[in-house]
């Protein structure tokens, strides 16, 4: 509450609150003050419904009207301890930031040996450690699923994780490397370079040509390697296997992360592809990544 760029906000917000508890409590005293001391003293009030229901003077039972004062009281402690009043902060200092930091520092001592002990051991180890495959397992439902699907499958544009064929190398440290720092796929448009629809259509037909495709235009194919090799070689190498430094993917095992179909072939060629993972280093920690590609690794094994 100490966003207000004048005080005079603060003070205003603080003055009716204040007002407000105190004229309940003054309205709750009156309305038991002023009727009736007992019932036979009751007073019709004059007001009369459905023919003979009549308001009387009594006072309000004494466990509502204390039910009232209690609820005063509280308000009145709790805006003395607790943020409330326009930008005073509480006697007890309370914010919901350091009330976080002190929940995330119990955490951190009740889970940080645990961490700490699996840090320490190699991921391949880790791949045969249940309660470690299990943290791993928690942490990718919560952060991975959304992009890389719960049984880590994948779907167009979001890599299979389970399989041993990788984007970026599925050793233990290069996964690591995938979930720490993130990555980013730079496949360029072709369809300039290449001379218009008809050179993408030759590419094409030569990358359908590299996983054994039935039905490849072999005339086309051919005018298409050569391109391949003055576009595409140096990322994809010559013999189209891939390259994972750059994360070039193989085209020759007929996996493919954006659809195989010779159409979506051709829209990767044509106009590019940059899939991004984001890195999660700096926001998950070392260790929970550690066990993380643990899990993963295992998986793919
Ligand atoms: C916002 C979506 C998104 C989230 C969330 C995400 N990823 Fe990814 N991830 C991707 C994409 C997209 C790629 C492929 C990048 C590319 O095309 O170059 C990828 C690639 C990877 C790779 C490299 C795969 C390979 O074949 O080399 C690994 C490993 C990976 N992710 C693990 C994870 C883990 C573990 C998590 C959870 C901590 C995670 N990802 C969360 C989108 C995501
Ligand atoms: C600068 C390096 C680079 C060059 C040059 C390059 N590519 Fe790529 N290519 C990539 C990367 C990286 C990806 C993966 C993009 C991603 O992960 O989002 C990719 C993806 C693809 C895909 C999609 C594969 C899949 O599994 O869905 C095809 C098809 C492809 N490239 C064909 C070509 C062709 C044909 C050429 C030449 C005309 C070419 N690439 C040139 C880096 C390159």
């Amino acid at each position: 509450m100490s966003d207000f760029n004048s005080d005079i906000w603060s003070w205003f917000i603080g003055i009716v609150s204040v007002a407000g508890i105190l004229a309940c409590l003054w309205l709750t005293w009156w309305m038991s003050a002023g009727g009736a001391k007992k019932d036979e003293d009751a007073q019709t009030m004059g007001h009369v419904w459905d023919e003979d229901l009549a308001e009387l003077n009594n006072p309000l039972p004494a466990w509502w009207k204390n039910m009232f004062y209690i609820t005063i009281v509280f308000g009145l402690v709790y805006l003395v301890l607790y943020p409330g009043l326009g930008s005073f902060k509480g006697m007890l200092g309370w914010t919901m930031y350091n009330q976080l930091e002190a929940e995330e520092l119990a955490a951190k001592e009740k889970y940080g040996p645990i961490y700490a002990k699996y840090a320490s051991q190699s991921i391949e180890s880790l791949g045969s450690d249940e309660a470690a495959l299990k943290i791993g397992e928690r942490l990718y439902l919560t952060y991975c699923t959304a992009c890389h699907g719960s049984d880590a499958g994948g779907v167009t544009g979001f890599p299979n994780l389970r399989d041993s064929d990788w984007l970026y190398g599925g050793s233990p440290d290069q996964i690591k490397t995938s979930i720490m720092n993130g990555r980013t796929g730079a496949m360029p448009a072709w369809e300039a370079p290449l001379g218009g629809e008809q050179g993408v259509h030759e590419v094409t037909q030569y990358v359908l040509s590299l996983s054994k495709r039935p039905g490849v235009d072999e005339k086309a194919a051919e005018a298409g390697q050569t391109k391949f090799m003055a576009f595409c070689a140096a990322c994809h190498m010559p013999t189209g296997t891939g390259m994972q430094a750059v994360g070039a993917p193989n085209l020759t095992d007929n996996i493919w992360l954006y659809g195989g179909h010779p159409k979506q072939i051709a829209e990767s060629i044509a106009k590019g592809r940059n899939g991004r993972m984001p890195a999660h280093g700096e926001f998950l920690g070392e260790e929970k990544v550690h066990l993380l590609a643990a899990y993963i690794y295992r998986l793919s094994q």
